[in-house]
């Protein structure tokens, strides 16, 4: 699927979620860095376009693991959990993609959930807010990956497994 297919299929999947998170995630969505973007400078979806392909591709497989069940939540924390890769690399030729001094000294984990909290603060019940950080900053899946708290949650568990079956190239 190629990175236009992979924007129209999950603003698909945003459009089946309540209000307000279906509006938050267009501002990930609606952001032309965002589907520019590379998934990473050098280990999976490292080109221009690869998060856009990537975030599908952890889309899909969430929903597989859920059985097309969708929890809004969940198809939240998939939007943004990469979002601020948008920070950690500069894609200024084809092939140069630069790794940006954010990716150490905050790095798209904490960064998107900050992000997230930042644009959603008093617009979701503090409950859904706590429920969708968790799930943000633990997408990693342990501590030494890169996470500040490791997965708590059935769907903590999902999202993680979503994602690193999505930068392995083993997809649902
Ligand atoms: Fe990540
Ligand atoms: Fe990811």
């Amino acid at each position: 699927m190629d990175h236009e297919q992979a924007l129209k299929s999950l603003r698909d999947v945003n459009n089946m979620i309540k209000e307000p998170l279906r509006t938050l995630n267009k501002i990930v969505l609606d952001d032309t860095n965002f589907y520019q973007a590379p998934g990473g400078a050098e280990h999976h979806h490292n080109y221009r376009h690869g998060l856009v392909i990537h975030v599908n591709e952890v889309m899909n497989n969430a929903l597989a693991m859920t059985e097309g069940q969708i929890s809004g939540n969940l198809v939240t924390a998939v939007i943004w959990h990469d979002y601020m890769k948008i920070k950690d690399y500069g894609w200024f030729g084809l092939d140069n993609i630069t790794k940006e001094p954010y990716r150490k000294l905050i790095n798209h984990v904490s960064g998107s959930a900050m992000e997230f909290h930042r644009l959603a603060y008093g617009k979701v019940p503090t409950h859904t807010l706590e429920r969708i950080e968790h799930l943000l900053l633990s997408h990693h899946g342990r501590k030494e990956w890169g996470s500040p708290v490791e997965p708590a949650t059935a769907e903590a568990l999902i999202l993680h497994a979503a994602d690193m079956m999505s930068s392995r190239g083993v997809n649902l």
